[in-house]
């Protein structure tokens, strides 16, 4: 079967793939012919996840899954949520991202926080929601060069190293991503003999 991941980065769907037994094929956005960035503008991480699996279920009739992610934090009330990419400007910058964070939180002492990934999936034309989160802090200086985004101050609660200075591999496991991933997967592996 057929399944298309909203992205056009050929190594998360590649990464899926993997994952998948071989009754799917999955298929990146650049495979289905679409070419145009999908906004983002929505108000909650569901409702973009949920936008950008219609967007391409409406143009390909395909099944069809689509992720946002965004780190939360409870001093910011929930900031900077689903604006996590674009916190301090249009233009992505992840290092201008954190220096904002950290401004905000400077003499603060709740420094709770959470990444958040929402996978929306398109089966069978009906529409699933799967969150994986990770509970963490923000700590007040950058520590570490892995990983990407808010990585170096971020600490897993249970972990000493941010997620710029565990191994990826670790951070794989433990993420967000890889929590709400595993979600999907368990929905894909147990729906698929049925069809
Ligand atoms: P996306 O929905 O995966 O594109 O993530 C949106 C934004 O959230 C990214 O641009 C990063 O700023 C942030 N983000 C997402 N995942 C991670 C992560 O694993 N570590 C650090 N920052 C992340």
């Amino acid at each position: 079967m057929k399944l298309i991941f909203a992205t056009n980065n050929k190594h998360k769907v590649r990464e899926i793939a993997s994952l998948l037994d071989d009754s799917y094929t999955v298929l990146g956005l650049n495979d289905v012919d679409i070419f145009e960035d999908i906004r983002e503008d929505g108000e909650t991480l569901e409702d973009n996840a949920l936008h950008k699996a219609r967007y391409v279920f409406e143009r390909t009739g395909m099944n069809v899954f689509a992720d946002d992610t965004g780190l939360e934090v409870d001093e910011l009330n929930g900031a900077p949520g689903v604006h996590s990419a674009r916190f301090a400007g249009e233009n992505k910058d992840p290092d201008a991202n954190i220096t904002k964070l950290l401004g905000l939180l400077a003499g603060k002492s709740n420094r709770k926080a959470r990444f958040r990934t929402v996978i929306a999936l398109i089966f069978n034309k009906k529409e699933y929601l799967f969150e994986g989160t990770v509970k963490g802090e923000i700590i007040d200086v950058r520590r570490g060069t892995e990983g990407f985004g808010y990585d170096p101050v971020f600490l897993a609660d249970g972990y000493e190293q941010t997620f710029a200075e565990i191994p990826l591999s670790e951070k794989n496991r433990i993420s967000h991503r890889a929590r709400a991933t595993r979600k999907l997967l368990n929905f894909l592996s147990t729906h698929h003999q049925s069809q």
